[in-house]
């Protein structure tokens, strides 16, 4: 009997900053397997933050093995979501890296910005993004300059496939995370090319999200790549958040709001990324973009401190206290993203006393994200001009329902936490099914799903407003102390 390949479980791996997460999905039974494997990256002055290449592609290799033994069953297809902004340098004949991978967090391109800023106004309107080294063409421009060997300069993604079926592409919303895509017609830019110094430059075909990108062995028995997209865009996907008024956020290393915006490509005027969500059948669908850059890693931080032991600690800290303690703790500790792009400035902590404890930091931190979070949100909802109903979640810090709790309450609305933290594995699982069969919908690879939980908020309007007045004061005295570099 013949069995339709679509109706069969996928692979799907999601490559993260600090660790891959591999799931086996079925159609009809869910989430069948699971594994992980850790990448952490290596953090260093000079807002250096970079990955061994190697343990990135092991650490996919593992987690995606761990998840098919768990399931104990054979899959038709694998998809593969990445970091986004992450590039490195390699040799095309061997797949050798010539570079280390130089993370998105990574400060050290902020030298190309400052030269190529009297460009940033027409490439932001090219391309839907700010320069900011944030992204990938400034890290792409900066690791050329220094690299004495021939070689390509890719995305992460564009690596690991190279080394998982010998292809040499890149899904077009991967793409557009490096300011070298026309936001219009998702194909790399001359003009942007130009700018960046890199008209010459072999880059990976650009592809939809959905496809046939070769076949891999790494896992067993040979597995077509079939799905291909970057990080948040697969969890948007998987949110099913496309229609007005909604939006979603990926609680991470950092922590990422996207909201959808259909066929029409936006370019942001409060101060967001207008990017590509994913093109499938060689139609692109856009989104709008904001980041927290340190979320996880800013809990991480408390928790190197040993103010908690670690993230499923922070609601036993924090409920130590009733509140903050009039502290205020402004996390930007990699700089602060959209919509003041000022990777530059630190993170900081006001309001400390001899009462305050460990509890009352717990809590501020929480408070930090959840306002630049409903500082994201307001900007979609002025750029879009339809005011957001609720906010659907996922990461692994939605496991904190102090966070969650504090994000309902700071934003006024309900917050819907996704039954699984893994949303992008299955949005890149999704788009892996789509990839198999092509007539495929987006509503049909990825289902809408009932929130495991919804926060709602707890305290009123005028309390919420007076907690984000306190923190904008001092995001902005902050970015007034540090003398801007551009
Ligand atoms: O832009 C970088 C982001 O997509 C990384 O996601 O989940 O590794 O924090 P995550």
């Amino acid at each position: 009997i013949a069995v339709d390949p679509a109706s069969r479980p996928v692979l799907a791996v999601d490559q993260g900053t600090s660790s891959t997460k591999a799931l086996v999905i079925c159609p009809e039974r869910g989430v069948i397997g699971s594994g992980t494997a850790p990448a952490p990256p290596r953090y260093a002055s000079g807002g250096v933050v970079e990955a061994d290449p190697a343990l990135l592609l092991s650490s996919v290799v593992d987690a995606g093995r761990r998840a098919l033994a768990d399931a104990g069953e054979p899959v038709a297809a694998v998809g593969l979501a990445n970091q986004g902004e992450t590039v490195l340098a390699w040799d095309p004949d061997t797949g050798a890296p010539l570079t280390d991978a130089i993370v998105w967090q990574d400060r050290r391109a902020a030298s190309v910005c400052a030269e190529l800023a009297p460009h940033a106004d027409m490439l932001r309107e090219l391309t839907g993004l700010p320069l900011e080294p944030y992204f990938a063409a400034p890290k792409m421009a900066w690791i050329r300059r220094s690299l004495t060997r021939e070689g390509v300069v890719t995305t992460s993604d564009s690596w690991l496939v190279h080394r998982l079926t010998g292809e040499f592409v890149t899904d077009a919303a991967t793409a557009g995370r490096t300011q070298l895509l026309d936001l219009d017609t998702t194909e790399w830019s001359p003009a942007a090319l130009g700018v960046f110094g890199m008209s010459d430059e072999r880059l990976p075909h650009v592809v939809d999200s959905a496809g046939q990108f070769g076949v891999t062995t790494a896992f067993g028995d040979p597995i077509p790549l079939t799905g291909l997209l970057v990080d948040q865009q697969a969890a948007l996907l998987a949110q099913r958040v496309t229609e007005p008024g909604t939006a979603k956020c990926t609680y991470g290393t950092g922590a990422f709001l996207l909201a959808g915006t259909g066929a029409r490509p936006l370019r942001s005027r409060t101060g967001l990324v207008g990017c590509v969500a994913w093109r499938l059948g060689g139609r692109s669908s856009y989104c709008l973009d904001g980041q927290v850059y340190t979320a996880a890693s800013a809990v991480r931080w408390l928790s190197d401190l040993g103010v908690i032991s670690g993230a499923e600690d922070l609601d036993r800290v924090g409920s130590s206290v009733a509140d903050s303690g009039g502290v205020t703790f402004v996390p930007s500790l990699a700089g602060l993203a959209a919509p003041w792009w000022r990777g530059d400035v630190k993170g900081s902590m006001t309001g400390l006393s001899l009462e305050t404890g460990p509890g009352h930091l717990v809590r501020a931190l929480c408070e930090g994200i959840a306002a630049q979070v409903v500082g994201l949100a307001d900007a979609v909802a002025e750029d879009t001009g339809i005011a957001l109903e609720s906010l659907r979640v996922d990461g692994g810090l939605t496991r904190s329902e102090l966070l969650m709790q504090t994000q309902a309450d700071l934003l006024q609305l309900p917050v819907e936490v996704s039954p699984l933290p893994d949303a992008t594995a299955l949005g890149v699982g999704a788009v892996a099914r789509i990839g198999l069969d092509p007539g495929m919908s987006v509503e049909r690879a990825a289902p809408r799903w009932r929130p495991e939980k919804v926060f709602e908020p707890r305290i009123g309007p005028a309390e919420a407003a007076e907690r984000l007045g306190v923190f904008r004061t001092e995001v902005a005295a902050i970015v007034a102390r540090t003398p801007s570099a551009g």
